[in-house]
Parts: structure tokens; C-alpha cells; sequence
């Protein structure tokens, strides 16, 4: 098992444990005891993990003595709203929980965003724990304390900063995820690659056969290095006003494609196109090398991610999602680029002309041929 800390400083300094290993379920009833304030436990998960992990994890926590009860929603992105977060407060009311008790986020990043929120407001807030199960989860949601439901109007428009008091990484959940899931980390993955450095996308190149078969010792690593990745951008910019907007590169055009697929693309699909398409902004515009930029390409193929936007979905769709984000903002688009691997900055300096000419260049890539 490693542990890191990620270390909150300054006004309500924070600090918390980062567990990873193939040995974290094993000993989770200890740890989870070593944390938590908790009289009592309250365990968030879905209808999907529920089954799968849901006895034993009670079994576990059970045997270190420890009281704790299950609240389950059903899967999806679908269930992230206010009425499963406030049916959720309604189940902890009822089970009589109070404010020397803890909540457990038991399962992928929804399960984690919405345990989150309930548990930063319920009696003014409870502390919690992150167990994630998906691999964007294990990467990337339960790291960072963002919390958050959808609205009608949006995705995460309404939500909180609070931090979990440790987060528990055992990759072995990953070995029944659906490969479409798996690839949405990989995506993620690949990310943290672009922006943070050479060393860490050269390892990416290397590996990537080895971490899409699961290799155990492989695949820890790799979460163990991304997780380093983002909790220095959060050390280093909490409520994300600055450097933690890195996190965001792909995620532009990214997003606004799955929005013009009317989310028939899935998130980690996006993001890959998003990926590409920053790439090639950046040779246009900063002078990202060609070199760089087909290593880029090539990373996504082998990651198993598409490389070219689906020719059914309409560029004026897409530029006009892109500026549905902008004028929600009431500001510029910001893109983040790179001038080299390792290299990000964010600029809101990119023509549409030139984004609508590689939206097209890149369903006209020959890889889609
Ligand atoms: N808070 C943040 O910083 C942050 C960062 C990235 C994403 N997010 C949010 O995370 C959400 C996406 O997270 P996700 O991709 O984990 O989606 P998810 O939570 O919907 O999980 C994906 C699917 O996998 C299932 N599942 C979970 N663990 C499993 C396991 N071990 N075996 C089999 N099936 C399993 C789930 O039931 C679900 O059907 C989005 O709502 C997004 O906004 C938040």
C-alpha cells in the first residue's frame, strides 16, 4: 500500500490520506476506523456496485467493529439531482444519524459527487470518506473535495468544496468494470500524461498494452502517479482558480461534443477528441511540434480511444455548444493548450475559424477511413 497526503494550506488548512493498493479492501475496517469520527457509518453506493461489493464491504466493517448501514440509488448520471440528494438525507434522517457519524462514498464518481454534497450539508455537514470503484473515480472525482448535483440547465451547477478525510484506492474494483467505463479513466489518464510531463507520457506509451489488460503492477502505478498529479494541483489551487484549470485540457471541445452527440458519446470519448483537437489548436497556434502532437494521436489509438470525430455530428452543433458554454459564462472560451508535453497553459485567444477547421480536419482524419 502507498500513502500520500495531500495538504490543504493556508485559511482551514486541511489534510488528508490518499490509500492506494491491492491490499486497501482487505484492511478497510481498520482504516476507515483510524478516520473516522464515526459513532456511526453510513455507507452511499448505487444499484450496480451494491451487489457486487456491498455485502462484503458491510461484512468488513462489521468485523472491526464497526456500525454501519448502506443507502443505495440507482446507477447513472441520471440519479445525480436533488431529489436522490435529498431522498438520501430523508434515509440518513430516518436512521437516525447525527453529526458524530460519518458518511462512505461507495462507488464511481456519481456516487462520490453526490455523497459528497449530502454530506457537506447534511446538519451542516458530517465528515466523509471516498472508496471509489470506477477508474475515473480512482484518478481523479475522489481526490479534490468537489461536490456536486446536475440541474436541469447543466451538469455540476450546484455544489460544494469539502474534502474527504481519506480516500481508499483498491484497483481490484476495477476487474468488473464495463471496458466503455474503463476507457472513460483511461481517457483521464492520458490527461495527466499530456499536462504534467514527459516522463510520465513516455511511461504511458510504454505501458499502455499492460494497463489495458489490468496488469496489477502496472496499472497501481499509474494510478498512484495520477493521483499525485491532481493532488498537487489541488495542494496547489483548491477552489480552481488558477493551475487546477489544467485538469481541464480535452475537456472543451471535449464536452461540447458529447452535448452535440446528444451524450451518445460517451465522456472519456469526448475528452480523447477533445484531447486531439487541443493538440492540433496548439500546433496551429503555439507552436506545439508535429512530433508532439501525432505522440498525442497515437497515445489515444493505443489507448483504444476514437481518433475522429463521428462524421454525423454537425460542426455548427458543436461550435454552438461551444459558445452555449461561453455565454453561460459570460466570458471568453478558455482552452488549455500546450507547447509541449508537460507544458499547459490556458489561453481564451483561439479564432472559431480555426476550431471549426480542425473539427473538420479531424472527421476527415484518415484514421476514420
Ligand atoms: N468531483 C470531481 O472532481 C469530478 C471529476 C471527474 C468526474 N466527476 C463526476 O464523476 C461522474 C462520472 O464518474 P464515473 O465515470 O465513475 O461514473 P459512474 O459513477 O456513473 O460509474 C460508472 C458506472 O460504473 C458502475 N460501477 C461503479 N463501480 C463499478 C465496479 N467496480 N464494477 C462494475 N461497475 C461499477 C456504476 O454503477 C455506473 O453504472 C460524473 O458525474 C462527473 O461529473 C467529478
Amino acid at each position: 500500500m502507498k500513502t500520500m497526503r495531500l495538504n490543504i494550506k493556508g485559511e482551514g488548512a486541511f489534510a488528508y490520506d490518499i490509500r492506494i493498493g491491492y491490499d486497501i479492501l482487505e484492511g478497510i475496517g481498520q482504516g476507515v476506523a483510524e478516520f473516522g469520527t464515526g459513532r456511526r457509518y453510513v455507507a452511499i453506493t448505487d444499484t450496480n456496485v451494491a451487489p457486487l461489493y456491498g455485502e462484503a464491504m458491510l461484512k468488513k466493517l462489521k468485523k472491526a467493529g464497526l456500525n454501519c448501514d448502506m443507502i443505495e440509488f440507482p446507477a447513472g448520471e441520471a440519479s445525480k439531482n436533488i431529489n436522490t440528494a435529498l431522498s438520501v438525507v430523508q434515509q440518513l434522517l430516518k436512521l437516525g444519524i447525527d453529526r458524530k457519524s460519518a458518511i462512505i462514498a461507495f462507488g464511481g464518481g456519481v456516487v462520490g459527487d453526490l455523497a459528497g454534497f449530502v454530506a457537506s450539508l447534511y446538519m451542516r455537514s458530517i465528515p466523509y470518506l471516498q472508496i471509489p470503484t470506477t477508474l475515473v473515480a480512482q484518478v481523479d472525482s475522489s481526490i479534490g473535495g468537489k461536490t456536486a448535483i446536475d440541474l436541469e440547465e447543466g451538469k455540476n451547477l450546484m455544489g460544494t468544496f469539502y474534502q474527504p478525510r481519506a480516500v481508499f484506492i483498491d484497483p481490484a474494483f476495477l476487474e468488473t468494470l464495463p471496458p466503455e467505463e474503463f476507457g472513460n479513466g483511461l481517457a483521464e489518464i492520458v490527461k495527466y500524461g499530456i499536462i504534467d510531463s514527459e516522463d510520465f507520457f513516455e511511461l504511458l506509451e510504454d505501458k499502455m498494452a499492460d494497463i489495458r489488460k489490468c496488469n496489477r503492477k502496472v496499472l497501481v502505478r499509474v494510478i498512484e502517479m495520477s493521483c499525485g498529479i491532481k493532488k498537487r494541483l489541488v495542494e496547489i489551487d483548491e477552489k480552481d482558480q488558477g493551475p487546477r484549470h489544467f485538469l481541464n485540457y480535452g475537456h472543451t471541445i471535449g464536452h461540447a461534443l458529447e452535448a452535440a452527440s446528444g451524450y451518445g458519446l460517451s465522456h472519456g470519448k469526448g475528452v480523447s477528441l477533445g484531447m486531439m483537437a487541443a493538440a492540433r489548436l496548439s500546433e496551429k497556434i503555439c507552436g506545439l511540434s508535429a512530433g508532439y502532437r501525432k505522440r498525442v494521436d497515437i497515445l489515444i489509438e493505443k489507448a483504444g480511444l476514437p481518433t475522429a470525430i463521428p462524421r454525423g455530428i454537425n460542426t455548427d452543433l458543436i461550435i454552438s455548444k461551444l459558445t452555449a458554454d461561453k455565454k453561460k459564462s459570460g466570458s471568453i472560451i478558455n482552452f488549455v493548450l500546450i507547447k509541449k508535453i508537460g507544458e499547459p497553459f490556458i489561453t481564451g485567444d483561439v479564432k472559431e475559424t480555426i476550431v471549426r477547421e480542425t473539427i473538420e480536419e479531424m472527421k476527415n482524419d484518415r484514421r476514420t477511413a
